[in-house]
C-alpha cells in the first residue's frame, strides 16, 4: 500500500427529514446564498419550497441560478459567477444531481478569478479561493456531494473537462434517499452504472497490496448489483434508494483509492463521447466498460479478473481462470443490459465518423498511466468494439 494523506471533511446528514439541518448549515457558511438548481425537478417534487422555507427561517438572502443542464455548460458557470459578484454572494447551495453540484462548485471557485471561467476549468491554479459549498443531493450517481471533482462542458469546442480541487469538497451535504424516489428508471440505471464505474476504476489497480481497498470495492459493487435493479423496478423502495445513495458517496470520496491510486481509464473515454454527442454519462460508461475489460485483459492481470468474478459475481473459484474472466465480463454486460441501458454506441446515436478524434483527445488525458496504458489507437479499438 502506498502513502497517503486522508481528508474527507464533508459533513453528511443522511436520511429522512435531514433537510431540517440545512438552514443552520448554510447559515454557518454565510448570509447570502446562490441557490443553484436544474431544469425544474426540485419544483415538481416540492423540495424547492422546503428549501426556501429553511433559508428564510435563518434570515439568509437568496439569489437563484436555475436551468443548469445535464452535462453542465460553461455558460451556466459564467452566469453564476456574474450573479455572485453582483449580489455579494458568500455561500453556494446546490440542489440537484451531479450536474448542478458540479456547476455550483466551479462557480464557487471561478468567482476568485477575474478572467473567463473556462480558463479556470482548463487551469485550476487560477483559483485563489473557493466560496463554501453546501449541497442537497437528488440523484445518486456522481458522488459530487462528497468529492473534490467537477466536470464542465464547452460545446462550442467539444470539450468536457474535469477538475479536482480540495476546496470543492462540500462543507455539508444533505442525503435524503426519498428525494431520489422521483428519478426516472433511465437515470436510476445510468446512475447505478456511474457508481459502479467509479468503483471499478479504483478496483482495477496494479497495487496488489491494497487488500482493504479491494474488499471495500467489492462490497460496494455488490450493493449496486443488489439494489440497482430494485430501485429501477420500485422507485419508492427506501432501502434500495438509501443503499445506492450512500454507495454513490463512498465510491468516489477517495476512500477506495487512498493508498491504491490509479489513473482512470473509462471515464476519459466516456467524457469525449459526452463532449461530442451530449449523451448521458452513466450510459456511455455502461457501454464502454465491458469492452474496455475485454481489451485490457492480459495473462499478467488475469488474477484481477478472477478476483472480480469470484468475489463480486460469486463465480466458482475452481473454474478455469480464463472462464472466470469471460463469465465476469459477460455478467457485467448482462447486468447493464438488464437495467435497460443500451449496449452499443450506435443505439445512442454515435457512429464511426468522430471515433478517431475522440480517441486522440481521450488518450491525451493521462491514459498512459492507467491500469493498462492506452494510446489513441487502443482507445479507438475500444470504441470500435463498442459500436
Ligand atoms: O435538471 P433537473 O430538472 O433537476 O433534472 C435532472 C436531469 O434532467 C434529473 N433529476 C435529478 N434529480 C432528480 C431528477 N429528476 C427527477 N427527480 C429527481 N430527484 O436527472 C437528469 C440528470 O441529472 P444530472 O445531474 O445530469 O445527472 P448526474 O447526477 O448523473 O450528473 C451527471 C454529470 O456529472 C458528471 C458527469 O460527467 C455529468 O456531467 N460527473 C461528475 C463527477 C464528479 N463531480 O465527481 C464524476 C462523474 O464521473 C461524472 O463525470
Ligand atoms: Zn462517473
Amino acid at each position: 500500500m502506498r502513502n497517503f494523506d486522508y481528508s474527507i471533511p464533508t459533513r453528511i446528514h443522511f436520511g429522512k427529514g435531514q433537510i431540517s439541518k440545512l438552514g443552520a448549515e448554510v447559515k454557518s457558511c454565510g448570509n447570502h446564498a446562490l441557490l443553484v438548481y436544474g431544469g425544474g425537478s426540485i419544483k415538481k417534487t416540492g423540495l424547492y419550497e422546503v428549501i426556501r422555507a429553511q433559508l428564510q427561517e435563518q434570515g439568509i438572502e437568496v439569489t437563484e441560478l436555475s436551468g443548469v443542464e445535464p452535462n453542465p455548460r460553461i455558460e451556466s458557470v459564467r452566469e453564476g459567477v456574474a450573479l455572485c459578484r453582483e449580489h455579494s454572494v458568500d455561500v453556494v447551495l446546490a440542489v440537484g444531481g451531479g450536474s448542478v453540484l458540479d456547476c455550483a462548485k466551479v462557480i464557487a471557485g471561478a468567482v476568485s478569478y477575474e478572467g473567463d471561467a473556462w480558463d479556470v476549468v482548463k487551469d485550476k491554479t487560477k483559483i485563489t479561493s473557493v466560496l463554501p459549498i453546501v449541497t442537497v443531493l437528488t440523484l445518486s450517481a456522481t458522488g459530487s456531494e462528497m468529492d473534490p471533482f467537477a466536470v464542465i462542458s464547452n460545446l462550442s469546442t467539444n470539450e468536457k473537462l474535469g477538475i479536482g480541487v480540495e476546496a470543492f469538497k462540500p462543507q455539508a451535504s444533505i442525503l435524503d434517499p426519498e428525494y431520489t424516489f422521483s428519478v426516472s428508471a433511465y437515470q436510476t440505471a445510468a446512475g447505478t452504472a456511474d457508481i459502479m464505474s467509479h468503483i471499478l476504476e479504483s478496483y482495477f489497480t496494479n497495487e496488489k497490496g491494497a487488500f482493504v481497498q479491494a474488499r471495500l470495492c467489492e462490497a460496494l459493487l455488490k450493493t449496486c448489483i443488489q439494489y440497482g435493479p430494485i430501485a429501477v423496478a420500485e422507485p419508492e423502495n427506501y432501502e434500495a434508494r438509501a443503499n445506492l445513495m450512500w454507495t454513490s458517496s463512498l465510491a468516489i470520496n477517495r476512500l477506495l483509492v487512498y493508498g491504491a491510486d490509479v489513473e482512470w481509464s473509462v471515464h476519459p473515454m466516456e467524457h469525449e463521447l459526452s463532449a461530442f454527442y451530449d449523451i448521458t454519462h452513466g450510459v456511455g460508461l455502461a457501454i464502454l466498460t465491458p469492452n474496455w475489460m475485454e481489451y485490457v485483459r492480459t495473462e499478467e492481470n488475469l488474477w484481477k479478473f478472477v478476483e472480480y468474478g469470484v468475489n463480486v459475481w460469486g463465480l466458482d473459484p475452481d473454474m478455469d481462470d480464463h472462464e472466470i474472466a469471460d463469465a465476469a465480463i459477460q455478467l457485467t454486460r448482462d447486468f447493464f443490459s438488464g437495467l435497460g441501458i443500451p449496449a452499443t454506441l450506435q443505439e445512442v446515436g454515435i457512429d464511426e465518423s468522430k471515433l478517431e478524434i475522440m480517441a486522440e483527445k481521450a488518450a491525451a488525458q493521462g491514459l498512459q498511466e492507467a491500469f493498462i496504458p492506452l494510446e489513441a489507437e487502443d482507445v479507438l479499438e475500444i470504441y470500435k468494439l463498442s459500436l
